[in-house]
């Protein structure tokens, strides 16, 4: 904590924007995994990866609105941090916490917040190939093209975005504002 402070400068998107592309990409979700997931013969489970902390929102509205479509799916989690309180990434990634269950033989949604470098994302994909899933796609609410530094694959994106900070919906600036319902642009001061 302490150092940079920073203020909302202005919304990017909206509560009701934010829930429509949810809905959207879940729509596509369920199109996509239709006859590969569930019960039943070449049928494998889904489950959803949420990278905490930054996509526990977004993880929460995508599960129910794939609960909506009535896509069985299985939730787990996983924390890792390479920003910490900074707000440059140190390029490492630390585990804070691992999957609960094993992944092997499943279809797995790995879900982001946002992806910046990729180096976060880069390094969850390797982690969790090597563990053998049926399959792994990721979801991104939020891609910021501008600031790639690895190239990783995307699968489903939200919104392209120009590079600037964000945050709400999950995405914290130095820890604050995670909690605001919208997503938007921070200023620094001082
Ligand atoms: C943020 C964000 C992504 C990652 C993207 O996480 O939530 O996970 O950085 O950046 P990258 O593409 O440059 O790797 P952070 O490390 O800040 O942890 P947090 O989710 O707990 O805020
Ligand atoms: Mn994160
Ligand atoms: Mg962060």
């Amino acid at each position: 904590g302490g150092g940079a402070r920073a203020r909302i400068d202005r919304v990017l998107f909206r509560e009701e924007a934010l829930a429509a592309k949810v809905r959207e990409l879940a729509e596509r979700i369920r199109q996509d995994y239709a006859g590969a997931v569930g019960a039943g013969a070449g049928r494998a489970p889904l489950t959803v990866v949420g990278i905490l902390k930054g996509a526990f929102v977004f993880t929460a509205d995508l599960v129910r609105a794939l609960g909506a479509l009535e896509v069985p799916l299985q939730v787990d989690f996983m924390a890792v941090s390479s920003y910490g309180s900074a707000t440059q990434t140190s390029g490492i990634i630390r585990i804070l916490k691992d999957l609960d269950r094993p992944i092997r033989g499943q279809h797995v949604l790995l879900i982001e917040d946002i992806v910046d470098t990729g180096l976060t994302l880069r390094y969850l994909r390797e982690h969790l190939m090597a563990q053998d899933p049926a399959s792994l796609k990721a979801c991104v609410l939020l891609d910021k093209p501008e600031r790639r530094v690895v190239d990783v694959p995307v699968e489903y994106v939200g919104f392209t975005i120009p590079d600037e900070f964000v945050v709400g919906y999950g995405i914290d600036y130095a820890e604050q504002f995670r909690y605001l319902p919208y997503i938007a642009c921070v200023r620094l001061e001082g």
